[in-house]
């Protein structure tokens, strides 16, 4: 497995795994269009990638808004889960922030315990209780 920067020709793979992994809505908007976006300003998009035969098998999505990393659409293909990919994307995505000299920070549902055995093993800790509000403005 290989973890490289992401390719805008990646998106239909990626949002197949997104759905198979279920952290995939509609309503959430992310576009290749987005993705570029977030990656002029300063973010970066890392591919797992099985080397073999060029499959997508991970992503974690790491955008920087000037004062800290924030980490989205981390996951691995359910097929693949339990060989420690997931560990090895994080370690990757925790090395940009250092890059970065910022704070990592990330959302997990409080009963995603695969997700959160794996942050609280590299050190992560909750940072504050409190309930995410959103305002989508689509028109
Ligand atoms: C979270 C996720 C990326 C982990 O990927 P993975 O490749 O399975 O993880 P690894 O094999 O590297 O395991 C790393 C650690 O995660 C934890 N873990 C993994 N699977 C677990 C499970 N089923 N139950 C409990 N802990 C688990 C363990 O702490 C494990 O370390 P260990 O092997 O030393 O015990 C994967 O479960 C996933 O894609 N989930 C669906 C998408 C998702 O919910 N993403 C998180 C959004 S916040």
């Amino acid at each position: 497995m290989i973890i490289r920067n992401y390719k805008p020709g990646d998106f239909p793979q990626i949002e197949a795994l997104w759905r198979e992994t279920g952290i995939y809505t509609m309503e959430r908007g992310d576009t290749p269009e987005i993705i570029l976006r977030c990656n002029t300003q300063g973010g970066k998009f890392l591919i797992m990638e099985d080397d073999l035969n060029s499959r997508i098998i991970g992503t974690s999505w790491l955008t920087w808004d000037g004062r800290r990393v924030l980490m989205h659409h981390f996951a691995v293909l359910p097929s693949l889960q339990g060989r420690g990919y997931g560990r090895k994307l994080a370690l990757e995505s925790l090395a940009f922030a250092r890059e970065k000299r910022s704070p990592l920070k990330l959302e997990v549902h409080r009963d995603n315990t695969p997700a959160i055995q794996l942050y609280r093993s590299l050190g992560f800790d909750v940072f504050e209780d409190y309930d995410v509000y959103m305002i989508h403005n689509d028109s």
